[in-house]
């Protein structure tokens, strides 16, 4: 077994309840339809079934779909030879499909100044707090997926409602004049406290409340599911901060077996890859929050870890550590970022929400 899989069985075994609730008595209110989608972004997000793809008809599917090649990636990052073996197709067959597979998911190269252009449009939403934008360069970044964890009441949900607030701010004020997807796993969104924060910004209230639609998520599937339909209002309402909160919870409290760990990796897997790609097509804040559990391995430093292993980790371009200091002082620390010195910056939660 690998090292990463034994933090991970521990993970399991850790005892961590909070913010874990039951939700066997909850009804799910989901109706799931598979609508038709025309949308040329939403096609890009839609997942492809792998008979689209030139030469494969059903049975090759079936072979394929047996042997694991169940999706375009997989398929994509396939050597011709192996789909030959697997699934008894032509060498020229398997080479169409790969390239066809390679062409859709846009696997190709891209030119540096294409990427620089793309990345001139990212934008930043202001945390509210000077010493915490400072350590974020500027401010939490669309086109990418940013991270918070850190232990019950550390304050991950507050960063969540402060920005709620705050990506409503005009521009000029750190703000992207933007509405809010918010999603809730664990029933923790209060609107009076966005409520609060936003009179203290200076906003209406009323107005900032009609601006954040919120959706409940009863299970791990139907928060994946409210990812996917939530790409309907990105462009109809003007979001520009996606929330998740909290990103991992249902995937834990659901996947309680050793033998379900790599089920439930997949899953958080496909789950922050939407989220990321909704970050990159919609030039999107995407915003999570995550829990930490114990590492009774690590001897010295913090022994917490967050969950979801390197599939989180790695999908997350930008991870903050939260911390509790004394009174209203919490210390949010940098840990991973592609482009920022790592660091900590000092702020307070207040009524007010998030300030210096
Ligand atoms: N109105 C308020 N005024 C001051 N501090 C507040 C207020 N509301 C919440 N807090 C602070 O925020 C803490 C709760 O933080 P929060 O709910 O964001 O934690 P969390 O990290 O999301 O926890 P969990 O893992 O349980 O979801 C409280 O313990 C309190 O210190
Ligand atoms: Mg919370």
């Amino acid at each position: 077994m690998s090292k990463k899989n034994i933090n991970l069985d521990k993970n399991l075994d850790d005892s961590y309840q909070e913010g874990v609730e039951d939700y066997d008595n909850l009804d799910s209110p989901v109706d799931v339809d598979d609508e038709i989608i025309d949308d040329p972004i939403k096609e890009k997000i839609k997942p492809k079934e792998i008979t689209d793809l030139p030469g494969i008809g059903p049975t090759s599917a079936e072979k394929l779909k047996a042997a694991g090649y169940e999706t375009y990636e997989s398929i994509a990052v396939a050597s011709p030879m192996e789909l030959v073996a697997v699934a008894s197709l032509g060498e020229g067959t398997a080479i169409k499909a790969i390239k066809a597979a390679r062409d859709a998911l846009e696997m190709g190269f891209e030119s540096a100044e294409k990427i620089l252009d793309r990345r001139k449009l990212i934008s930043r939403i202001t945390t509210g707090s000077s010493s915490l934008d400072e350590l974020l360069g500027g401010g939490i970044e669309s086109q990418s997926i940013t991270e918070v964890y850190g232990k019950f009441a550390s304050g991950k949900s507050q960063w969540c409602f402060q920005l709620c607030v705050t990506a409503q701010l005009p521009k000029d004020q750190g703000g992207l004049d933007g509405a809010v997807l918010y999603i809730d796993t664990e029933n923790s969104f209060r609107p009076e406290r966005v409520s609060q924060i936003a009179q203290y910004r200076g906003l209406d209230p009323e107005k900032v409340m009609k601006n954040i639609f919120v959706a409940r998520a009863y299970n791990s599937d139907h928060q994946m599911l409210l990812a996917e339909k939530g790409v309907d209002l990105i462009k109809d309402k003007n979001i520009k901060l996606v929330i998740v909160d909290s990103l991992t919870s249902q995937f834990r409290s659901e996947f309680t077996g050793r033998g379900q760990l790599s089920d439930r990796q997949q899953k958080i897997n496909k789950h922050m890859r939407l989220l990321q790609k909704i970050a990159e097509l919609y030039n999107v804040v995407v915003f999570v929050t995550n829990q930490v559990m114990s590492r009774p391995d690590i001897l010295f430093g913090d022994p917490t870890d967050a969950i979801g292993g390197n599939v989180v980790k790695h999908a997350s371009k930008t991870r903050v550590y939260l911390r509790k200091g004394t009174g209203s002082k919490r210390i949010a620390k940098l840990v991973d970022s592609p482009s920022l010195p790592d660091g900590e910056a000092v702020y307070n939660v207040t009524g007010d929400g998030l300030v210096d």
